[in-house]
């Protein structure tokens, strides 16, 4: 934990949302921010499964690393209370965690990581090399994201730039995706604007993404979703940069619902759309969006605000809470291995993976 402490240190930006102190897991509560700093111990893997179910933490690449430490609780578990059915017992666990959410591919790739990292090892080493993965997964992650920084910064001009939801220090192991872009570019001395659109109905722009940039220094406004046309076609914002929970094959990518939105605006608007996503979160398997499992949530995220009832009683909602961006629509998309542009389908196959 000292060691991705460090790096994030050096980065410039400090904000994670998970922690291990050397016998215990706790998750950042999301729910709670920016009212509220507060930690959820998880005690079991079950605590951790459902942290990410419930949204405590959220965010592709911090739901992939939460993933990893809960097969470390499960494992614990396994090896002190369920000798005679370790096996079976551990599977159902992993099989669980990896269904805590359908969307982000870093959640079932996190755990195939996991799996791979337990299998044959002996009883005496195994909670060791788990945990030993667990924070590898978690140090990858930041290198990477500090890496897409570097690269991505020099993509973005001074000026306004927007994003959707919350793919930062909050979303991931720390310093973000994204928002791991801008940093980059604030740390190369660009003058950014970041217009923060506010993200219904969990509010990630709102709540998540103007905290972690307030805390940070970095110029943050924040706009209703709806203003996005608006700043597009204005000139004030000269680029879009969002991050993702799953890219196809083919370069397609499922992200926060509204992007496909931003995306279209993008293209009518001549301004640059960029996506920023460490390799953990392309699926090589998947060929194009339309096969990408969307979340639906509950119609209560939709007709409550603040936990207070907004919409008519007796309506009925419509709440996938991510969508797909066509590849044709992405000027390029930032990885830590470099900036890949069309045609995708080529770029990402020569990713190494
Ligand atoms: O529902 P959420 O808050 O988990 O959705 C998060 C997003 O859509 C992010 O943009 C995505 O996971 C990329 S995070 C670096």
């Amino acid at each position: 934990m000292e060691k991705i402490l460090g790096l994030l240190k050096e980065a410039g930006s400090q904000i994670v949302p998970l922690r291990w102190d050397g016998e215990e897991f706790y998750l950042l509560d999301q729910r709670l921010l920016p009212e509220r700093e507060e930690w959820l111990h998880c005690a079991t893997w079950k605590d951790a499964a459902r942290g990410i179910t419930d949204m405590v933490v959220r965010g592709a690449p911090a739901i992939g690393i939460t993933a990893a430490f809960a097969v470390v609780l499960a494992l614990r578990a396994a090896l002190k209370d369920h000798a005679a059915d370790f096996h079976s017992f551990l599977d159902s666990a992993l099989k669980e965690i990896e269904w805590a959410r359908p969307t982000a591919i870093n959640l079932s790739w996190a755990v195939r990581r996991m799996r791979h990292a337990l299998k044959d090892a002996e009883k005496e080493v195994v909670f060791e090399r788990a945990l030993s993965e667990a924070f590898s997964i978690w140090e990858e992650d930041v290198r990477a994201n500090i890496e897409m920084g570097r690269l991505g910064g020099g993509l973005l001009e001074d000026g306004g730039v927007l994003t959707h939801c919350n793919a930062g220090a909050l979303a991931t192991g720390g310093y973000g995706t994204a928002l791991g872009v801008i940093r980059g570019a604030v740390n190369l001395g660009k003058k950014i604007t970041v217009y923060a659109d506010e993200t219904r109905p969990w509010l990630q722009g709102a709540r998540l993404t103007a905290w972690e940039l307030i805390k940070d220094s970095i110029n943050v406004t924040l706009n209703v979703d709806s203003g996005a046309g608006v700043l597009l076609s204005s000139g004030r914002v000269g680029a879009v940069v969002v991050g993702a929970d799953r890219i196809a094959a083919n370069g397609d990518v499922a992200n926060k619902i509204g992007t496909y939105t931003l995306a279209v605006l993008c293209k009518e608007n001549g301004v640059p759309f960029y996506v920023a996503a460490p390799s953990s979160t392309f699926d090589h398997e998947c060929l194009a969006g339309d096969y990408i499992p969307i979340e639906q949530r509950e119609a209560r995220e939709v007709v409550e605000c603040g936990g207070r009832r907004v919409a008519a009683r007796g309506v009925k909602v419509f709440n996938p809470v991510f969508d797909i961006t066509p590849a044709r629509l992405i000027t390029a998309i930032v990885s830590e291995k470099g900036v890949l542009r069309p045609p995708y389908d080529k770029a990402i196959s020569q990713l190494p993976h």
